[in-house]
Formats: structure tokens, sequence, C-alpha cells
């Protein structure tokens, strides 16, 4: 409960992002029992069922657990690629904003980025952009998609586009890869099935640590050749973990208990996107919202994003600012309906007093 007093010290509502949910007791537990062995030998058996599950959820040949969703990324940008191709990514996406650089520092490619909407593009912005064979030209290999879109507010790339640019992708001999950090909450905001998400892709990364409140830990899914080979740059990368079966089991149990509930994040980013619409000086795409990240704009408040932060926490609700006056709050395992409304309460304190 976000609005308790407790010896002075304010009790946070943490918007900021759902990769800070903190294990729940039951998981510890799974954590606690879990039985280990060496996974760089393939001898842990929490990866090896961790993996097993992932291939019959998503349909994909074979999976592999790594540490991170941007490990995940970067480790399948690197098996579909060669030194000086290029790849098509959004330019909101996390690729191209949020992974160091990583795709030209680890695999020596450079990148084409798409302005799409709500980080959705079409088909035919990719035909665009795809080079033609030519001496002048970098190859273009790969074709990155995120479902959701952090950037954009957690919006849905729409299926049929997806299935479109799948379509290209074949025609041209290009590589489709979905980051589906956040494919659970597409999936459950949608009712499509993961597994035809994962149909459309030559590849999907997928994490454990976002709305589904494990501690650590991403997959990467494709084909069996795909996967070996991806296992061999996860080494290369300094990925190999040992008892990593601690940290699978925790992914086992959020996987098993914790997918369905995301339409209750679902449902309270939705009452704070409502509130958030009718404040005074905020900018809001109402049709950004669509699974548990409220993106809005105070550039007419009067207020950058860093005073609203500072406002906010000082009140004890936290939010993220970025690209000035942009804020962002995520909804997430470990906010309840009575942190929505004590964010509520408090955002209307900020605001109002500033008409
Ligand atoms: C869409 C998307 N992809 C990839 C990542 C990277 O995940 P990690 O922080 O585990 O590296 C994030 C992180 O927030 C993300 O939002």
């Amino acid at each position: 409960m976000g609005n308790l007093i407790q010896k002075n010290v304010i009790l946070m509502v943490d918007l900021r992002s759902d990769t800070l949910t903190k294990p729940t007791a039951a998981m510890r537990e799974a954590i606690f029992t879990a039985e280990v062995g060496d996974d760089v030998f393939g001898e842990d058996p929490n990866v090896n069922r961790l993996q097993e599950m992932m291939v019959e959820i998503t349909g994909k040949e074979a999976a592999l657990f790594v540490a991170s969703g941007t490990m995940a990324n970067q480790i399948c940008i690197k098996t579909h690629t060669q030194p000086g191709n290029e790849i098509i990514v959004e330019h909101n996406s996390h690729l191209f904003n949020y992974e160091s650089g990583a795709p030209a520092l680890l695999s020596h490619i450079q990148v084409m980025p798409i302005q799409g909407i709500r980080g959705s593009f079409t088909r035919e912005q990719v035909e665009q952009v795809i080079r033609p064979l030519n001496v002048h030209h970098p190859k273009t290999a790969l074709v990155c998609i995120e479902n959701t879109h952090n950037r954009s507010g957690g919006s849905i790339f729409p299926f049929d586009d997806i299935k479109r640019i799948s379509e290209l992708s074949k025609e041209k001999n290009l590589k489709l890869h979905i980051d589906g950090a956040r494919l659970w909450n597409a999936s459950v905001a949608t009712g499509i099935p993961i597994k035809k998400y994962c149909d459309l892709a030559h590849s999907v990364s997928m994490c454990f640590s976002k709305g589904l409140g494990a501690p650590v830990g991403s997959i990467v899914l494709g084909t069996r050749q795909f996967i070996d080979q991806a296992r061999y740059y996860r080494k290369a990368f300094g990925g190999g973990m040992r008892q990593a079966g601690i940290l699978a089991a925790a992914a086992i149990y959020a996987v098993e208990n914790h997918v369905d509930r995301l339409a209750e994040d679902h449902r309270r980013a939705k009452i704070l996107g409502k509130f958030i619409r009718n404040l005074p000086g905020i900018e809001f795409d109402p049709e950004s919202l669509q699974t548990n990240i409220v993106i809005f704009n105070v550039k007419n408040s009067g207020m950058s994003g860093q005073q609203v932060v500072e406002l906010l926490a000082r009140k004890g609700v936290k939010m993220l600012t970025f690209a000035g006056t942009k804020m962002r709050a995520v909804t997430h395992l470990d906010i309840s309906d009575d942190d929505i409304q004590k964010a509520i309460s408090v955002l209307g304190e900020v605001f109002n007093s500033k008409q």
C-alpha cells in the first residue's frame, strides 16, 4: 500500500518500470527449493525445463535462457547478420535507443530506423527502405519489430501488419525478429495466442523480468540451428551462466502464475490514463494506452518532466521522464488498486495546484 506512512518513511508507489518488481514469497520459495546443475554443460534441470516450456508455449523449435532482454535481442541480431549488413528497426524502438549501441558494437552492422506510428510500421514502409543489391549499398538482412512497444506506451503492433511484413521478409529473403519483451502483454490484451505471433518470425525474444515479475532472465526462440548458433554467441558475450536454475525456477513460477494477471495491470493503467487525460496542461494519446504503460506529455503545464518527477516523488509517487517533457508510468505486479488511487490523488494535487 503506497499511502501508509510508517515512522516518517513514505512508502513509495513506484510506477517507473515493470522491471522493479520484487519476487513474491511463493517465487522465493521456488528459488529456494530449485534443483540446479551447470547450464553451460546443459545440465541445469530448471533451465532445461523452462526452455522446454517456452518451446511448448511459442511453437518454436528451440529456446535459450539468457540474462536479459538486451542480451536476447543482441544475440539474435548477431546470429542473423554479417558485419556490414543493415537492419531495419523503428526509430523509437528499444533496440535503437536503449541497447548501448550494441548492434554496432557487437555485430558491426548499421541500423536503418523508420518512423512508425505508436511503434508500428507497415509492409510498404519496409519495402521502401530495403536496399537494392548493389555494390554501393549495405545488404539489408533483418527487420525488427517491438511488440508491445515500450516508448509508445505499450502499444500493440497490429497482427495483420506483422503478417504482411512477415510475408515480405520471406519474399525478399530477409529475417524477421520480434523483440517481445512484453509479448505476454500483447497476447493477453488481444487474445491472440503467443504461438500465432511467434509463427510469423524467425526469432523472438521474450522477458520474464518485466510484467511477469521474475528477478532476472529472458528467452531467445528460433529454429534448432538458430539456437545452436545463439548458444555459441551467448557464451562469447559472457552470458554462459552456471547454476542458473535458481533464476529459471523463478521464471517458471512467473510463467505458470503471472501471465493471466497482466490483465489487472492493463485495467489499472487504463484507470490511471483516464485520470491523466483530463489533467490541465497534459497531452495524452488515448489510443496509445493498450496495455500497462501510460505515456503523457507535460509540455503545456509550465513544468519540465524533471520538475514533475520531483514534485510527485515528494508526495510518494515515482514516475520516469524522458525527452524533456514526456513522462512514463508503468503498472506491474507490485502496484495495487490503492496505489493507483494514491497516484491519482497526488497527480491531482500537483497539476491542479498549477492552474
Ligand atoms: C521492448 C524492450 N526490449 C528489450 C528490453 C531490454 O530488457 P533488459 O532490461 O532485460 O535488458 C526492454 C527493457 O525495458 C524493453 O522494454
